[in-house]
């Protein structure tokens, strides 16, 4: 067998190859539900593009990914027999993601599917945010998502060959959580922002959907 089930924990059954000669694009792949998604994926029969910026960022109390990190998913991803292409990119540097995206489909030949899951979150009240880190969350966790699905979007259509989107959201979008206040505005945190995208794109572009960690 060509895509052996990896080590838990992924879940051992059932493994159905649902993507053998897919690609999948995912954000924030260096550890954590990005690199889980990226090893699923690559069990499954997907070729990766695993984006990340590998860096600590200043509106954090816990240390960023590391470039270790991201070569870290690209060895499991590889030890399952499929390709993979690290991007060191940020999301909120839209012209170098869509380069690298461009430059990665090309290679791996096709595009599929997009997990827009890099985010980042930091625990303070309201009132006591400031403008700076308002903004960092703001234009990470929300547009860096716009930039991911903006820069797929076009080679999807162009391709017509059907595909999904999925935003990470939060439990956080749902219910209401202390210390969140920045955190819950943006897409991580708000399951109903996938939904204006598919209304404006071909059907050869099956969907977009958020997903709710914790929750689902
Ligand atoms: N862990 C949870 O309980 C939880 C709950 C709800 C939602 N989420 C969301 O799930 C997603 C993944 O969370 P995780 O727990 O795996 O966190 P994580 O910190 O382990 O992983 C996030 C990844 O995103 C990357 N990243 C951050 N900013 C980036 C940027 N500007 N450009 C490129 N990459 C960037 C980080 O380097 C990191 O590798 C996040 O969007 C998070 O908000 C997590």
């Amino acid at each position: 067998m060509s895509n052996p089930v990896p080590a838990l924990p992924v879940p051992a059954e059932p493994i159905a190859h649902r993507y053998v000669g897919k690609v999948a694009f995912i954000t924030g792949a260096a550890r954590g539900q990005g690199r889980a998604e990226a090893v699923r994926l690559a069990a499954e029969g997907a070729d990766i593009i695993a984006l990340d910026l590998c860096a600590d960022l200043p509106t954090t109390t816990y240390a960023g990914a590391t470039p270790e990190d991201l070569a870290e998913t690209v060895a499991q991803v590889e030890k399952l027999d499929r390709r993979i292409i690290p991007i060191q990119a940020d999301i909120r540097d839209y012209d170098t993601l869509e380069a690298g995206l461009k430059a990665a489909v090309a290679d791996l030949g096709r595009l599929d599917v997009v997990i827009a899951n890099a985010g980042m979150t930091s625990a303070n009240r309201a009132w006591e945010i400031d403008a700076e880190h308002w903004r960092t969350t703001i234009d990470i966790n929300l547009t860096g998502a716009f930039h991911t699905a903006k820069a797929a979007i076009p080679i999807m259509i162009e391709q017509a060959t059907g595909g999904a989107i999925v935003f990470t959201s939060s439990v956080a979008g749902l219910v209401g959580l202390p210390f969140l206040a920045d955190y819950a505005r943006p897409s991580t945190a708000s399951p109903g922002w996938p939904r204006p995208w598919p209304t404006s794109w071909p059907s050869t572009v099956s969907g977009s959907t958020a997903c709710t960690p914790t929750e689902c």
